[in-house]
């Protein structure tokens, strides 16, 4: 047995930060970022908007466009960086919201890579019987954890969620995923509290309770460990790089994004861009780029997609879909 994904959902925050607004808050302009970044506005979610808030908006749409209802779903994983609270995890919380209960429901804490960590997990309790329609979840509130007055990291975040829902199938659908990860590069990008490391005079009060990166370097580990990613997945499954389809990135930098493309071989018109729009959005931009495509009639049934990502940690993964 495997699973398949059966249908696909997205929601954006109404509020839209445009790189013209950034220049009004910090030293940059709309050149350097669209250059250096591919970033031309993203959404950012309203001072009462929480991550589940806005994973349930996603959920939702997920499920009617699979043809399901909450009721049916009996498993629930949440990637996110940004939860509500400590606990109850999003996914309990979201559980509450859609009126169900029981299901096993958890967040998975993976960085830009917790949609692709979130969707291996529940592949493998669909394609073994142990559940039968699951809702994988990215939703991220990164504005929270932005330093708006750093113009090295404000103009590259934003807030969303993406969200599938995944049934069994006879053929696969999800075909292979490949996670990795690397704790020796955590000094490179993090955010340095949580609350057992907690900002005061033990762990140091001036860090900042922000996202700190350094770019560069985490730009140079991203397309190295990222060429090697695509090429394991493609070579588990003896394809060729044109068997691909699309490629559906993690939306973090267009360069990195174009470095990876070039790697496969393949034209931009077959990579799925929402960065200009989203700004990185962390584990929501690959659900939300993948639903953009299938909803503009891009991605149809029978393609053959890689989706990949990198963050944090750092980690990184990829999954091959028949979609
Ligand atoms: N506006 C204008 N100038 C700026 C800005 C800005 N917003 N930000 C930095 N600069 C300046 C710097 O101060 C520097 O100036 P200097 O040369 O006088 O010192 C210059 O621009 C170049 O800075 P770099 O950091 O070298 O710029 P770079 O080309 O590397 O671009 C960026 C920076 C966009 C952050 C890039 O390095 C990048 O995308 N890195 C990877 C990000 C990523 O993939 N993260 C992983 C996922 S995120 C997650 O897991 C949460």
């Amino acid at each position: 047995m495997y699973s398949r994904i059966a249908g696909t959902g997205r929601y954006l925050p109404e509020r839209i930060l445009t790189n013209q607004d950034l220049e009004k808050m910090v030293d940059t302009t709309d050149e350097w970022i669209r250059d250096r970044t591919g970033i031309e506005r993203r959404h950012i979610a309203a001072a009462t908007q929480t991550t589940a808030d806005l994973a349930e908006q996603a959920a939702r749409r997920a499920m009617e466009a699979a043809g399901v209802t909450p009721a049916d779903i009996d498993f629930i994983v949440v990637g996110t960086t940004t939860p509500d609270v400590v606990f109850p995890n999003v996914g309990c919380l979201l559980q509450e919201r859609l009126g169900i209960h029981g299901c096993a429901a958890f967040s998975v804490e993976a960085a830009c890579s917790g949609f692709i960590y979130a969707l291996s997990i529940a592949d493998r309790f669909v394609a073994t019987g142990q559940a039968r329609c699951a809702l994988v979840i990215g939703a991220e509130t990164l504005s929270r954890i932005t330093d708006w007055s750093d113009r090295t990291t404000c103009v590259l975040f934003g807030d969303g969620a993406g969200a599938v829902v995944l049934k069994p199938a006879d053929e696969p659908g999800i075909v292979s995923c490949h996670l990795g990860a690397d704790g020796r590069y955590k000094d490179l990008l993090y955010h340095p509290y949580g609350p057992s490391r907690c900002p005061g005079p033990v762990f140091g009060d001036d860090a900042g309770a922000f996202i700190h990166m350094k770019g560069n370097e985490v730009f140079k580990v991203a397309v190295k460990t990222l060429e090697g990613l695509v090429e394991e997945a493609l070579g588990a499954n003896n394809l060729e790089h044109a068997a691909i389809d699309w490629l559906i990135p993690h939306q973090a930098n267009l360069r990195i994004i174009q470095a990876t493309a070039r790697r496969l071989d393949m034209p931009m018109e077959r990579v799925v861009l929402t960065l200009q729009d989203h700004g990185n959005t962390s584990a929501a931009s690959i659900p939300m780029a993948l639903d953009v495509a299938v909803r503009d009639g891009r991605v149809k049934r029978g393609d053959l997609l890689l989706l990949e990502g990198f963050g944090g940690g750092f980690t990184w993964g990829a999954c091959l879909i028949r979609f």
